[in-house]
């Protein structure tokens, strides 16, 4: 008897999760505060798209960020493996909101004394410097010129 309403408990958890399963809120917890608010598609690593990827990240992240060290931020390789691509890319186009108000994003303030700025990039620029963080991630080099 008991056994069979553990089972039972399961089932209505499990339907409750599924169903909630597109709410905002959970969008939110897992892909963060920003303009993605679809799952993206993504394919096979693109090395042209993670070259060009490189040199924005090189102008516009660089000065804060490396990907295998830590600076003044954190250091950006293994978001590809702890994170969402939606979660990483939100984060970039819109860094503000998240370290304010995403659970992971005070607590990536409190360890970090300088803040994240805007950098004014636009999506298409994000999604080059993801593909190049998934390039890095797996062939633990830079794409070449
Ligand atoms: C002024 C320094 C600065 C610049 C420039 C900057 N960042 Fe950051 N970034 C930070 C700091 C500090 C944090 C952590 C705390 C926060 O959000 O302020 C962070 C956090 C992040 C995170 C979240 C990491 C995680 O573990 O989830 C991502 C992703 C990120 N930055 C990507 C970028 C990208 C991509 C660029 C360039 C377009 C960029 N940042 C430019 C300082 C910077």
């Amino acid at each position: 008897m008991k056994k069979s309403f553990h089972f039972l408990l399961s089932v209505i958890i499990i339907i409750g999760i599924t169903a909630c399963g597109n709410s905002d809120e959970q969008w939110v917890e897992e892909h963060g505060y920003g303009p993605i608010t679809d799952k993206l598609e993504l394919s096979e690593i693109d090395s042209d798209l993670a070259l060009q990827g490189k040199q924005i990240f090189d102008s516009y992240c660089a000065a804060c960020h490396a990907l295998n060290s830590q600076i003044s931020g954190p250091a950006l390789r293994r978001v590809v493996d702890k994170r969402t691509p939606e979660f990483v890319i939100n984060y970039t186009l819109n860094p503000r909101e998240n370290s304010e108000n995403h659970p992971i994003g005070q607590e990536l303030s409190e360890q970090y004394s300088a803040m994240m700025f805007d950098t004014g990039i636009d999506k298409e620029e994000a999604i080059a410097i993801y593909e190049y963080m998934r390039y890095y991630n797996e062939h633990r080099a830079d794409p070449e010129e």
